[in-house]
């Protein structure tokens, strides 16, 4: 059974909360609910974790890396500023999406830069809850070429 973990950064608990118009009316714990579904009818078992602090967030991306064969990260605020989780995610080797909610690319100038993209195998932004859907599907193709390579 392949198993993926993902990880919501800053604030991410507040949706719902947040400006909707952005984020969109689903609380997080509705988000994961839907995320939680397709995951179960694709068979994969799914660990979701949230933490507002840099330094849970790192704890998280190194335990990840021994324990699912895929992850993916939305890293919220510290995508446009956190070296030290971009290192994580280049030190943990399994492959991993970085997902946004939101198009970063058309809202603040702040928000374009992303440093943590590069450190992860893609990019997936502005398809609200389903950016995590897409990512599901992406890394399950990722994981299953990677092992095809074996
Ligand atoms: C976000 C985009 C970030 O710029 C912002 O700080 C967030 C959420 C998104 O999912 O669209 O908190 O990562």
């Amino acid at each position: 059974m392949l198993k993926i973990g993902i990880i919501n950064g800053p604030n991410l608990n507040m949706l719902g909360k947040r400006d909707q118009k952005i984020y969109g009316n689903l609380t997080l714990e509705e988000m994961n609910h839907k995320i939680e579904s397709f995951a179960k009818e694709e068979d994969i078992e799914l660990t979701i974790k949230q933490s507002n602090s840099e330094g849970e967030i790192i704890d998280s991306i190194q335990y990840f890396s021994s324990q699912v064969d895929g992850l993916i990260i939305n890293p919220a605020a510290y995508t446009h500023y956190s070296y030290a989780i971009a290192d994580a995610l280049r030190d943990c080797s399994i492959p991993t999406i970085e997902v946004h909610l939101s198009d970063i690319f058309s809202r603040e100038d702040f928000r374009r830069k992303s440093v943590t993209a590069s450190a992860c195998t893609e990019q997936i932004a502005g398809f609200g809850y389903q950016s995590y859907i897409l990512a599901i599907y992406a890394l399950k193709d990722l994981v299953k070429n990677k092992q095809g390579k074996k």
